[in-house]
């Protein structure tokens, strides 16, 4: 058995014989001395086969890739190579082993490999010897272990939920498989453990947790895989205080286990109204300042006809301003700003150059008292740029939001190495669907609202805020969750409020209603995105870094290559016919 990690051997080692194992990652042939770097999980150290060397010959041949097994003696390097660590010491092999060879590899393992994503996708494993991923996933496993520790000290209970299961209503589209037995009918995999977790807390289980695979049918992004992993946890008897302070424990507990940080506790609370309203966002990064500011009440009997006809239209008026850099922002900078503020349905951006003479696009157009109340609200100096837009509210918050961010990444004000972590709380019950031309639940429908909206369910569903609370880090939303509605009469009215019939509801989750009626113990939640969590405290922001086997953008697997078709007497079994275009 291989007992010695490479990487560890150290001038504390020098003379004593090693039997070492592992992949040749480079080798050198200088002058008769064949140099060896051979790798293992742990890293690389340096081996020397002599020309006296009895098999010489196959030392010589070997090849990247292949795996070999040797013993020789470790002894001191006559130049140190700083940037290993074990580059003070080599090993000077008596003894070499062939264990495998290896076809030639379609790309260069090395850490600046330029190969394509798709290669790297369909040689995965081969991907996976790269120490910059193999890394990533020691930071998985750490997080896990240290959740599955911090929640058995705390007396939860790591309970599995079905994989197979009636669909749990969350948002997404979800991923169906058809049943043999009962033909014609499906199963579908879990959106998320939810309805289960609460059905535990309705079981006496007062405190589980899980680390759950999730499945979601929707559009990919670089933070969103279809099958993905939650660090799952409910608790009974709690309020949203105590959901929070065990969660920031198990924060705490994972910081410094993977990056020796102490966070410090409690975390800032940020409402959901207050987070749209100074950043556009309701996981804003804090990671740099940059708010939005409301400047509608300087325009108010502005004789700008745009800034005018909004605030007429109940709209608003709103700008960033970035400090001292005016002079860097031609006029061509500026027309891109607009086209990427366009993006978010704002119809412009309009702006000020502040100095002597304050110049921009609407320089000409405002009064003179309205640029005093400017400088004075915005606190503005020379070479200040103010980037306004005006619109509806809503169209305003996210267009200026997501250009805050733009211009954070642009202009270099995020400190990568840092951490900002902070609650986002009091999410509105509702949102509003433009597509289905109604309200739905803005988490899911068994989110609490707060106990003095719970009249307002069905008279005034704009104005309800819930018992619901985001985890954001570095402008990521990594966990969510809520106290949960226990009481069945509530449970009706937010079923009413969200236009549900009585046989919709008895159809979607009956039974999950029924168990409501049995003495449901008051219960609150949370779930980290496992995999979103990896990707912050790895400096990655590619989700497919930190999954072994990740998907592709279209959901598909390059290496396996699924989804495949299957054999038509599989179809036959089920009783599916695949229609042809
Ligand atoms: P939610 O839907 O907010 O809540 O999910 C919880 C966390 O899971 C992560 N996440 C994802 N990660 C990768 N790919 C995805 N497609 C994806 N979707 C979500 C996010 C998110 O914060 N049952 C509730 C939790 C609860 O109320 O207790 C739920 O699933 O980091």
């Amino acid at each position: 058995m291989k007992k010695i990690k490479n990487a560890e051997i150290s001038i504390k080692n020098i003379g004593e014989e090693v039997e070492l194992y592992g992949w040749v990652f480079k080798s050198r042939n200088l002058g008769g001395l064949i140099f060896i770097d051979l790798r293992d999980r742990s890293g690389i150290i340096q081996l020397v086969f002599d020309p006296d060397f009895k098999e010489y010959e196959q030392a010589s041949n070997l090849k990247s890739e292949y795996v070999i097994q040797i013993k020789g003696i470790v002894r001191k390097r006559e130049t140190i190579n700083p940037n290993l660590k074990t580059g003070e010491v080599e090993v000077f092999v008596h003894e070499l082993t062939l264990l495998n060879k290896s076809k030639e590899i379609p790309f260069l393992l090395t850490e600046d490999t330029t190969a394509l994503e798709d290669t790297r996708l369909k040689y995965r494993y081969l991907d996976l010897r790269r120490k910059s991923l193999s890394d990533k996933l020691i930071v998985r496993h750490k997080i896990m272990m240290t959740a599955r520790k911090y929640f058995d000290q705390n007396d939860f209970i790591e309970v599995e939920t079905p994989i197979l299961c009636k669909s749990t209503p969350e948002g997404a589209r979800d991923y169906l498989v058809p049943s043999r037995i009962n033909k014609g009918s499906f199963y579908a995999l879990p959106q998320s453990p939810q309805i289960f977790k609460q059905l535990l807390m309705i079981g006496g289980v007062e405190k589980y947790f899980q680390i759950a695979k999730c499945f979601r049918d929707e559009d990919l992004r670089a933070d969103r895989q279809p099958e993905f992993t939650q660090i799952d946890m409910e608790m009974s008897f709690v309020d949203e205080e105590d959901i929070m302070q065990i969660t920031e424990g198990l924060l705490q507990a994972i910081f410094k286990e993977v990056k020796n940080i102490d966070l410090s506790l409690p975390l800032m609370k940020m409402k959901y109204d207050d987070a749209i309203r100074d950043y556009g966002s309701d996981k804003p990064d804090l990671r740099f300042g940059m708010k939005i500011h409301d400047l509608t009440d300087i325009f108010q009997d502005t004789e700008f006809v745009v800034f005018k006809n909004v605030i007429l239209n109940h709209g608003v008026i709103n700008c960033l301003v970035v400090e001292n850099q005016a002079d860097r922002y031609s006029r061509k900078d500026l027309d891109h700003l607009t086209e990427y503020v366009k993006n978010y349905k704002a119809k412009g951006l309009a702006y000020l150059k502040i100095g002597e003479e304050i110049t921009g696009s609407i320089a000409k157009v405002i009064q003179e008292k309205e640029i005093k109340a400017l400088k004075e609200k915005l606190n503005l100096k020379n070479n200040d740029l103010v980037l306004i837009v005006a619109d509806s509210y809503k169209i305003t918050k996210t267009a200026l939001g997501a250009l805050r961010l733009k211009l954070g990444n642009d202009l270099d004000l995020i400190s990568k190495e840092e951490y900002k972590l902070l609650w986002v709380t009091d999410f509105p019950s509702f949102e509003y669907s433009e597509e289905e031309q109604r309200y739905v639940s803005c988490h899911h429908p068994f989110t609490m609202p707060k106990d003095e909206d719970v009249d307002k369910l069905l008279t005034d569903k704009a104005h309800c805020y819930s018992k619901a609370y985001d985890l954001v880090i570095n402008g990521y939303e990594a966990g969510g969750g809520s106290i949960r509605i226990h009481d069945e009469k509530v449970q009706e009215k937010m079923f009413q409020a969200l236009e549900l019939t009585e046989e919709q509801v008895n159809e979607k989750f009956g039974f999950f209603v029924e168990a409501l009626k049995y003495g449901s113990p008051p219960h609150g939640g949370l779930a980290f995105g496992l995999d979103r969590l990896t990707m912050l405290l790895t400096n990655t922001d590619n989700i497919k870094d930190v999954i072994a086997f990740p998907k592709t953008s279209s959901a598909s697997d390059l290496m396996s290559e699924c989804p495949s078709r299957v054999d038509k007497s599989q179809l036959e079994e089920l009783s599916l016919d695949i229609k042809e275009k």
